[in-house]
């Protein structure tokens, strides 16, 4: 199937059409793998939020958000999808969680076992546009910010609305669309390459998932899904 003639989303992410050989890689997801980006990350993402939020944004309140409205449970398995240097994982793990760290920029997963030495954290350097792992393995994902650098996010949604067990949640932290300049010359590929997701547009890559919650907080969006089974109701919202 050529993938270009389904719902890619060129027009609604202002991403220009990217070639889909499973080797490209955006510039974004390449300045991952250069050591000096893995060294920096973390006090860059200390700030983070707070920059494109423009509030007090700490990691401690992004971490009591995540709990409050996922509730991770001990013993569940999560997937961290594009872990960096691992602040979803460490939070996982902290409340008893078996957590599956992924990246595939190995510099960053080095920056990640030195910061989280937590033993319930597993590490793997992969693509997950294409993971190779098992359909309904775990319990949740989180994706933070990792929708706006990978190549091709249609793809990069679709594999880990596989990875999820019916039942199972996802949680999302990511810059949607403005439509407004900065995102425009940063969508391009000499310049990031970044994709900046409408809302919707990420509700219908994820068919049998339902939106249970969603948070605008300035230029960043928290959204909580969970993957549909018999005894999931639209609207429901786990509260820790
Ligand atoms: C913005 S950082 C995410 C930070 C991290 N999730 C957090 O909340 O601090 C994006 C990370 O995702 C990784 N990444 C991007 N695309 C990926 C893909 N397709 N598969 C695996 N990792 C990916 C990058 O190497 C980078 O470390």
């Amino acid at each position: 199937m050529n993938v270009m003639s389904g719902p890619f989303q060129s027009q609604e992410t202002l991403n220009p059409a990217k070639p889909l050989t499973m080797a490209s890689l955006t510039l974004a997801q390449r300045s991952n793998r250069w050591p000096v980006t893995a060294a920096g990350y973390a006090a860059w993402r200390a700030q983070a939020l707070t920059l494109l939020s423009g509030q007090p944004f700490s990691l401690a309140r992004e971490a009591a958000l995540f709990r409050r409205l996922c509730g991770p449970q001990p013993g569940e398995t999560w997937l961290d999808a594009g872990t960096s240097t691992g602040f979803y994982a460490g939070v996982l793990a902290g409340q008893g969680c078996r957590v599956l760290a992924a990246d595939l920029s190995a510099p960053m997963l080095r920056e990640a076992q030195r910061r989280e030495s937590h033993s319930g954290i597993d590490w793997m350097l992969t693509n997950l546009e294409a993971s190779g792992l098992p359909d309904a393995a775990f319990d949740g994902v989180t994706i933070g910010a990792t929708l706006n650098e990978t190549h091709h996010p249609a793809r990069f949604l679709a594999e880990l609305a596989r990875l999820i067990r019916p039942g199972g949640q996802l949680w999302l932290m990511y810059v949607p669309r403005t439509g407004g300049p900065l995102q425009r010359l940063l969508s391009r590929p000499v310049l990031g390459g970044l994709t900046f997701p409408d809302p919707a547009w990420v509700g219908r890559q994820l068919p049998g998932c339902v939106r249970t919650d969603g948070l605008r907080m300035g230029a960043v969006a928290f959204e909580r899904y969970v993957k549909e089974n018999s005894g999931v109701r639209r609207g429901f919202c786990k509260k820790a």
